[in-house]
């Protein structure tokens, strides 16, 4: 038995090490050439919280590999953004729901390359839970145009301008496939969250991961999801520090519904916390 442990352990560390891409850094060491729009380099000084305008999102010195790990810089090639500490709290969450048999799937609204929810279908993997999906949400084109009349809060938003989040399904697909980790019980949502949410075919969620980064993608994965959410079961939030109208998006939908279970940090920006009724 511990050396089925010991098993479990060394394959999901390395799966992490690998989706963050520690395994070859060098590739990360690739300078992207700037934005027409000028886009990136004003996402870097947000996520760097560098106000004086040195922020970049491409890596190109080796201090860059700690705000990799981090989920501070967006990645060249690692299949995740969101760093190790959020990697290790969505195990502690799936390891949890599956140790107290809270009941329902898990599903990530946001996926870009895909990595968290290939993770995801890998604890499962891990602890060989076979009565359990993974649900992968996503446009697959990038973030939508922001929705001003129902959303104001998302005026500034121009991360629709961003290609470089517009990743496709086929590549997702490639992605999960690169891992072993395609099959049955990974299940796509294609399409915007408006569209998609409200007719998915999810029944019961135990992990429900927001990595949306705008108001009304947020709003939207709450409003049709949370309601689907086991007692005992977890809500991760990717941009609760990174993102003003995400942040505004949680604490409005936690003051319209009466949440008040308490929100725990789990680094500069990912916030979590579970259902307790
Ligand atoms: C920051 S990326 C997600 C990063 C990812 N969780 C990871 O592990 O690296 C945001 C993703 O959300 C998707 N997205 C945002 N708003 C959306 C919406 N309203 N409908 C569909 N997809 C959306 C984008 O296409 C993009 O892939």
């Amino acid at each position: 038995m511990e050396k089925l442990e010991d098993s479990r352990h060394l394959y999901l560390d390395l799966m992490k090490r690998c989706l963050v891409n520690m395994i070859y850094p060098q590739a990360e060491e690739v300078p992207l050439p700037a934005t027409a729009t000028g886009f990136r380099d004003r996402l870097a000084r947000v996520l760097l919280k560098d106000e004086g305008g040195s922020g970049r999102i491409s890596a190109t010195q080796s201090g860059d590999h700690l705000g990799r790990m981090e989920g501070r810089i967006w990645p060249v090639v690692a299949h995740t953004m969101i760093g190790l500490k959020r990697l290790d709290n969505l195990e502690f969450c799936v390891e949890q729901v599956i140790a107290k048999e809270v009941s329902g799937d898990l599903i990530e609204t946001g996926v870009w390359r895909g990595g968290t929810t290939i993770f995801m279908r890998a604890v499962l993997k891990a602890y060989g839970v076979t009565d359990r999906r993974v649900w992968v949400a996503d446009s697959f084109e990038g973030l939508p145009p922001p929705d001003t009349a129902k959303y104001p809060r998302d005026a500034d938003s121009d991360l629709h301008k961003a290609r470089e989040l517009a990743v496709s399904l086929e590549e997702v697909k490639t992605n999960f496939d690169r891992y072993g980790l395609l099959d049955d019980q990974v299940r796509f949502l294609k399409g915007w969250f408006r569209d998609t949410l409200p007719i998915a075919p999810v029944e019961r969620l135990a992990v429900l991961r927001l990595d949306g980064d705008m108001y009304g993608s947020t709003m939207d994965t709450l409003v049709n999801l949370y309601p689907k959410l086991s007692k005992g079961g977890y809500v991760i939030v990717d941009d609760y520090g990174a993102i003003p109208a995400c942040r505004q998006a949680v604490n409005d939908y936690r003051s319209a519904n009466g949440i008040s279970e308490e929100i725990c940090e789990i680094d500069w920006t990912g916030i979590f916390w579970q259902k307790g009724n």
